[in-house]
């Protein structure tokens, strides 16, 4: 079996855009490959982060992936930080990275635009600590959206330069990009990607929003002028990402969904879009809402699940203080 790792960050809670895009791609990975998933706390906090949200959310994120179903057998889930072989291979490829690579990333050029007043050396950091992610489970896919392809470009350099140094230490790992088809736009402004972390929480469906919440957002959506439902992302943005919803939470076609439509204008559409995407959340929220209340059911899992990934990392981190001549410990 070929191993796969993806890490997602605990900065908000993942939408419907990133279940469909991403997380329901790790539960099917976990069919086919022995998978490795992370909560990445250590990445949130290159941006600030008020401690006490920062614990829930990383136990909502948590709960939430658990509750997606991954197969257990074949998938390890763990929080970032609990593995304190992620911090110590970061800072040994960090002398294997140049600045220059560093300075190139455009993820690092958007946040510190967007985050003039802190621009510390965490944020550029950052794709290296995300290199040592991948490269401590010996890696051989990673399954990714596009606006990662840089990051893990880097992640390949990092481990030819280093194997080319040292000999074959790691695996080089490989992108996985789904093909097109899942982005989901913004409810409110369909020219962007639908955003966890978008200030008006009314541009997407959070995974754990209520039944309630979910049908006042789509009937709140931006649709476009005329009336008719028919998929057109040129000239009908906004009815054509409520078209993809619902005809992927529904396992319908885009003609049957345009058929199913026909004439009943905007209004009764978007409510039947509100109650598909419900319909597919709901089993999901509420398996994660019973793990959220259980915090220290929570803990313990995260506890065994972090000695499971501990056990696959420790041998490569071993590996490669070795081969740079660091002496063992003990
Ligand atoms: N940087 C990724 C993101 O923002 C999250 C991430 C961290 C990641 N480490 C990873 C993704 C390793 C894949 C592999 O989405």
């Amino acid at each position: 079996m070929k191993t796969a790792f993806s890490g997602i960050q605990p900065t908000a809670i993942p939408t419907i855009g990133n279940y469909l895009g991403a997380l329901r791609n790790w539960v099917a990975l976990s069919k086919t490959h022995r998978c490795v998933y992370s909560v990445v706390d250590m990445h949130a906090i290159t941006v600030r982060q008020d401690p006490e949200n920062l614990r829930k959310r990383v136990r909502e994120v948590y709960a939430l992936i658990l509750a997606c179903e991954p197969d257990p057998e074949n998938t390890v889930l763990y929080v970032q930080s609990h593995v304190a072989a992620h911090a110590e291979l970061s800072w040994i490829l960090s002398n294997y990275t140049m600045f220059g690579e560093l300075n190139r990333m455009t993820q690092f050029k958007d946040k510190s635009a967007k985050h003039a007043d802190n621009i510390n050396a965490g944020l550029f950091t950052y794709p290296v600590l995300q290199a040592a992610d991948i490269l401590l489970y010996d890696a051989d896919v990673v399954p990714i959206g596009e606006d990662q392809k840089q990051h893990l470009e880097l992640a390949r350099d990092i481990a030819l330069r280093f194997n080319g140094i040292y000999g074959n230490v790691f695996v080089v790992p490989e992108p996985m990009i789904p093909k097109t088809g899942a982005r989901i736009m913004s409810l409110l402004d369909p020219a962007r990607k639908m955003d966890k972390s978008d200030p008006n929480p009314g541009g997407y469906i959070s995974m754990l929003d209520s039944r309630d919440a979910v049908i006042t957002k789509c009937r709140r959506a931006v649709t476009d002028s005329g009336s008719d439902v028919r998929y057109d992302p040129v000239e009908k943005p906004g009815v054509s990402n409520l078209m993809t919803i619902y005809a992927i939470c529904t396992g319908k076609t885009l003609e049957e969904t345009e058929s199913d439509f026909a004439g009943s204008g905007y209004g009764a559409f978007k409510t039947a879009v509100g109650e598909a995407a419900d319909a597919l959340l709901d089993p999901i929220r509420r398996r994660a809402q019973t793990l959220i209340q259980s915090p220290t059911h929570l803990d313990r899992l995260m506890a065994r699940e972090a000695e499971r990934a501990h056990a696959v990392a420790d041998p490569v981190l071993r590996r490669v203080r070795e081969v740079i001549g660091l002496l063992p410990r003990k």
